[in-house]
């Protein structure tokens, strides 16, 4: 077996993960391949416009791209080539069929199975690096051997996923990633824990010890924790759930804070400070966005379903129901105080990526504000440092949406600016300004109670914040 490394999808995991696995394994040949010829050229470019934004991907690339990383559309030639294989494809919600709005879509997922299997010369180690469903290695083995193999004869063999039907053997491993977008090379090169699940046989501790290999370059033994497989594919969903939840619960604890008089920021301070709960993820706002929160909750949602776990269902169900409200309120909030019509009204949107330092807009709640105020016949500008792009694609529907790079000029004529998202520089415009190039009254609604509101008064804007 050689050393030589590849993952299948070139994405927001794909792309970062190889890079910092070839920094850290200089001597490994790391390739990252895709069906999608346009992502693989930006992640080739001479001038280094890659298909993502994350703060020091650029300066990982320079180093490694060339040297001991390539990127390429050649997937048979990378699968002969490698015997360890990540695969790292989009798992996106399914919207048709059973399951739809809740399941995950494994296609992509199957197209990559089979696309190894077809490929394959010799004994591979395939690892899931997609965050997928419980027991989707089993389906995987199922593809990769050619043949099904009988529950009962799984358990009999000690549920070993070696593969047996074309002579070839196939070990297939869960090795979930866990960085956020934003932060994703520091959440790599310092990652809290490395998971590696596979089969409780001698094939999967061979291929636990060769994947565990990569990461000890560079992470504490201590840090890189083993299970077995359907551990590593639910631990996956089930950490995504709980952060998910603290969100959704903060939030919640938001909108009481409103109609009572506390402040969110001061009760969640308080609450983190008990070393059981913590201070993290205890940040109210217009809600989670992201990729993966909403897919990851609904497949768990499914899973649990699947199993007639319905109370779970249902319980995990109301962390998107709460999230979804949040948005919705943000909106209502803004119409009671704008004197319940918004028609006509311009209305400035700072920030449209889903968090700051990232260009990633999937499931933004800015998004869906900026299409509740469209129904609301709203003049939406849209202002985003990173996500142009990415609005100008997500909402090309909307006749009524500009988008300005600058956000002074964005703000020009508005009668309130949203802010969005929690983009560093954002407290720092010169609010002076901005206020007088608004109509009057101006009002500010801060989702992310970054600004500081009692400047913002002075100055004489009207001020709403998130739980306050
Ligand atoms: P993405 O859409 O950015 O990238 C997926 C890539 O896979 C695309 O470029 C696509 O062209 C490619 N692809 C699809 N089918 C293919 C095939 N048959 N052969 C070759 N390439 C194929 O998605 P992403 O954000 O990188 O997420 C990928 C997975 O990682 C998901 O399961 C997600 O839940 C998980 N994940 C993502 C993050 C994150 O921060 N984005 C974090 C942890 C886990
Ligand atoms: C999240 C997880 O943090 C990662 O561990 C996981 O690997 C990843 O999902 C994934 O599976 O894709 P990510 O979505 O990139 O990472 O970003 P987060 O920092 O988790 O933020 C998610 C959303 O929650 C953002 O919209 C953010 O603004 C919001 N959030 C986060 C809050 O509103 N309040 C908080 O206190 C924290």
């Amino acid at each position: 077996m050689n050393r030589n490394i590849v993952c299948i999808g070139a994405g927001y995991i794909g792309g970062p993960t190889m890079a910092v696995i070839a920094k850290m394994n200089p001597d490994r040949k790391v390739m990252v391949v895709d069906i999608n010829a346009e992502r693989i050229a930006a992640w080739n470019s001479e001038d280094y416009s890659l298909p993502i934004y994350e703060p020091g991907l650029v300066d990982v690339v320079k180093e490694v791209r060339g040297r001991n990383l390539f990127f390429s559309t050649d997937i048979e030639g990378a699968v002969k080539e490698c015997d360890i294989i990540f695969v790292g494809v989009n798992t996106p919600t399914k919207m048709f069929g059973r399951g739809a709005g809740r399941a995950s879509d494994l296609q992509y997922w199957e197209a990559t199975a089979r696309e190894i299997k077809r490929f394959a010369e010799c004994d591979k180690i395939v690892v899931e690096k997609s965050t997928l469903p419980v027991r989707t290695a089993a389906a995987m083995e199922a593809i990769l051997n050619g043949e099904r193999i009988p529950r009962a004869k799984r358990v009999a063999q000690g549920d070993a996923l070696a593969g047996v039907g074309s002579g070839i053997s196939f070990t297939v491993l869960s090795n979930p990633e866990f960085l956020a977008e934003g932060t994703a090379i520091k959440d790599l090169l310092e990652p809290d824990r490395v998971l590696i699940g596979g089969p409780q046989t001698d094939a999967g501790a061979k291929a636990i010890q060769a994947v565990v290999d990569i990461y000890a370059t560079w992470v504490p033994q201590e840090r890189i924790l083993t299970t077995n497989v359907w551990s590593a594919e639910l631990t996956k969903l089930a950490a995504n759930a709980f952060l998910a939840q603290r969100v959704s619960s903060i939030n919640a604890i938001a909108g009481l804070c409103e109609a009572t008089g506390a402040d969110v920021d001061e009760v969640a301070r308080v609450i983190g400070a008990d070393g059981r709960i913590g201070p993290k993820f205890l940040k109210a706002g217009p809600g989670f966005g992201g990729s993966c929160f909403k897919k990851d909750v609904l497949n768990l949602v499914y899973l649990c379903e699947s199993f007639g776990l319905h109370t779970a269902a249902e319980y995990w169900m109301g962390v998107i129901r709460m999230n979804q409200h949040q948005q919705e309120r943000i909106v209502s909030r803004l119409f009671a105080a704008m004197f319940n019509t918004l028609a006509n009204k311009k209305i400035a949107l700072f920030g449209f990526a889903f968090k700051a330092d990232t260009g990633d807009t999937r499931e933004t709640p800015a998004g869906t504000v900026a299409r509740l105020l469209a129904e609301e016949h709203v003049r939406v500008t849209i202002t985003d440092p990173k996500a142009l792009v990415n609005a100008r694609r997500d909402l090309a529907d909307l006749s009524d949406v500009t988008y300005e790079e600058d956000e002074y000029k964005a703000a020009e004529g508005a009668d309130a600016v949203i802010l969005m998202t929690d983009w560093r520089h954002y407290p720092t415009l010169d609010w002076n300004r901005i206020y007088d190039s608004m109509r009057k009254p101006a009002l500010v609604f801060d989702t992310r109670n970054c600004l500081a509101a009692a400047e913002l008064r002075k100055i004489g804007f009207r001020v709403l914040n998130v739980g306050k």
